[in-house]
């Protein structure tokens, strides 16, 4: 089973990307064969034993990176040689062990923030990542997704389309690219859904095992 793992890291999030793939390299599906694939606009040189391939990217300004992140996966399915593919934040850290009970064809995190809730969907209608309010739904977190190859291409041709219709519209979504994942995972439902173990905020106190952080950071600094 070949997994990849993507990673987008621009400007000054470069700096989170060796501490990221360390920890992957001792967390991650450390029994499986796992490429990791970074898309950066910096020269990287990466310290581990996995295959790394790197693709160059133009550094946009906040929040055109985030909610870029799919037109470049998309842009980018022919490089990709891997059965499972997963993203994850560059702002993050493995602490703990995340292994093979994550595969699975449609994979979204519950939002640490509002885990079995409703959390904050787009509300505007002309929005493509509109959710009524009659629709139910729970929450879930941008930061880390994945399932197979078919099927993560296949979410990220439709949310990066969906970003340009808004777009063309004038619109961004209230959450970026989260808000048009949560929209997506409503008419596509995840065929597992992962407990915010794995996308635990770095300084929260919730009851679940911390196996992959957010890491606490000055956002305005960060994206400067
Ligand atoms: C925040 C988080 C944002 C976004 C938001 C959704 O806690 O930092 O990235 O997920 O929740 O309401
Ligand atoms: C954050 C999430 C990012 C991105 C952002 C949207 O919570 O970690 O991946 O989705 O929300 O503003
Ligand atoms: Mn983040």
């Amino acid at each position: 089973m070949k997994v990849g793992l993507l990673i987008i890291a621009t400007n000054k999030y470069i700096d989170f990307l060796q501490p990221l793939i360390t920890s992957a390299d001792e967390f991650f599906l450390k029994e499986h064969d796992v490429t990791y694939y970074i898309f950066s606009n910096l020269p990287i040189d990466i310290k581990t034993n996995r295959k790394v391939v790197n693709t160059s990217v133009k550094h946009r300004d906040w929040p055109w990176m985030t909610l870029g992140r799919y037109e470049i996966f998309s842009r980018n399915s022919h490089k990709y040689d891997s059965d499972y593919l997963y993203y994850c934040d560059a702002d993050m850290r493995f602490v703990g062990e995340v292994g093979p009970e994550i595969l699975s064809d449609r994979v979204a995190t519950q939002h640490p923030g509002y885990y079995s809730r409703r959390g904050t969907p787009e509300t505007n209608p002309i929005s493509k990542a509109y959710v009524g309010e009659s629709e139910n739904m729970e929450y879930f977190a941008g930061g880390f997704n994945g399932g197979t190859k078919e099927e993560y291409l296949k979410m990220s041709k439709t949310i990066s389309d969906n970003i340009e219709i808004d777009y063309s519209n004038d619109i961004i979504a209230i959450w970026h690219d989260e808000s048009h994942m949560n929209r997506y995972f409503i008419d596509n439902k995840p065929t597992k859904i992962l407990n915010p173990s794995y996308c635990y905020g770095e300084s929260m106190n919730i009851p679940f095992e911390k196996k992959l952080l957010a890491l606490d950071k000055n956002h305005k600094e960060i994206r400067k």
